[in-house]
């Protein structure tokens, strides 16, 4: 039985778990600071760093203490080195240090994004059936948009990634200049529920490589029709444009479910070209944005393939992805030295 303790802390989510043989969750413990960061619209990095500072010992201690866990039942101390925020990724990979050092146990560095394809392979109930490679996995979260082909464990081929926004960030981005707040993906998901996904064409980007994505020509558009609406009050958030909205009966349900439904159909087309060209076997999704029904529900009717999403509680950052693929990592001897270093835009390959 293969015990890891895991930590992640690469965004705004100060978090820890404990894993058994790279499935079962022993306890999955997230501080969310959310509720701080909103009031900026965003994450803001400095604040996010101090604040896993605040947490991370009393995560940790409780992730332990749930999974009835002692320090001696351990097998490895697992932790995300990057990508991410460099000074958020710090206070994890510095507290992992100390345990392993002061345990003895050895120390492993997970990238956060193989985190997110391994929140594909926790038990929720039953066992997890193996990966049969080649597998296709879509990444999409608030950093991140890539397509990747997986040959085998840790073993991954980029077909591609954003251009510009990720797909997150477009729903992050779009729900602001929609005055929706943060964070803008289920802010758009809830406004969409009464809205036409049909009512405005949006521009579905053509890039020069196929798998690319873009969302930066989708964000002009919704900004030239918000503009419309509120006399070209510029700021993406502002009372003045508020009011405007109200008075000219801003159709925020039509826009924001045309937003939804232009994303997910760019993700979408994309997928599902690279499933027929590679021949796949399965698809992951993962990332944040995985979070959305409409993709959910998209990618597993179209998609003529055993189509993996993680239940909704693993899909935004958590500890308890990063000690399942840690688990991989601990079979193939491969662990971190004591240089271990923070790699802000460590990539998958
Ligand atoms: O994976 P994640 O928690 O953090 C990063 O690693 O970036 O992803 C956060 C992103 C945010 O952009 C948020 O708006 C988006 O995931 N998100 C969603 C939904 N829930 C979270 N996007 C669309 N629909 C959702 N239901
Ligand atoms: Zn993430």
């Amino acid at each position: 039985m293969t015990k890891i303790l895991a930590i992640e802390t690469s965004c705004d989510e100060t978090a820890a778990a404990v894993i058994e043989d790279g499935q079962y969750i022993k306890s999955n413990v997230v501080a969310s600071q959310i509720d701080i960061h909103r009031r900026y619209g965003g994450v803001f990095p400095e604040v996010a760093s101090r604040q896993h500072v605040l947490a991370i010992d009393t995560v940790v201690q409780e992730a332990m203490t749930v999974a009835k866990c002692d320090w001696s039942d351990l097998s490895a101390i697992a932790v995300t080195c990057g990508p991410g925020l460099a000074g958020s990724l710090l206070v994890g990979v510095n507290m992992a240090k100390g345990l392993a050092l002061s345990t003895g146990l050895p120390l492993i560095g997970v990238n956060h994004l193989e985190g997110h394809l391994y929140s594909n392979m926790l038990a929720i109930d039953g066992n997890v059936p193996k990966i049969v490679f080649p597998a296709l996995s879509l990444i999409v979260s608030g950093g991140h948009t890539e397509l990747i082909l997986m040959h085998g464990h840790g073993n991954y081929e980029i077909l591609g990634y954003t251009i510009d926004d990720a797909a997150g960030e477009a729903f992050d981005k779009t729900a602001r200049m929609l005055n929706l707040g943060y964070p803008g993906g289920p802010a758009i998901q809830k406004a969409s529920q009464h809205g036409n996904p049909h009512a405005f064409s949006l521009p579905i980007a053509k890039t020069k490589r196929t798998y690319d994505f873009s969302f930066s020509g989708l964000k002009t558009a919704v900004l030239r029709i918000v503009q419309k609406y509120t006399e070209n009050v510029y700021k993406p958030a502002d009372a003045v444009k508020a009011i405007q909205m109200i008075v000219n009966n801003f159709p925020t349900a039509d826009l924001a479910a045309s937003v939804q439904m232009a994303i997910v159909t760019a993700l979408l087309e994309k997928t599902m070209r690279a499933t027929k060209q590679f021949k796949v076997k399965e698809v992951l999704i993962a990332g944040g944005v995985s979070a959305n029904i409409l993709l959910r529900e998209t990618m597993t009717k179209t998609l003529q393939l055993h189509v993996r999403i993680p239940p909704l509680f693993l899909c935004t950052d958590n500890a308890a992805m990063i000690g399942a693929a840690a688990y991989w990592r601990y079979v193939a001897n491969d662990f971190a030295e004591w240089d271990l270093d923070v790699m802000p835009n460590l990539r998958l390959s």
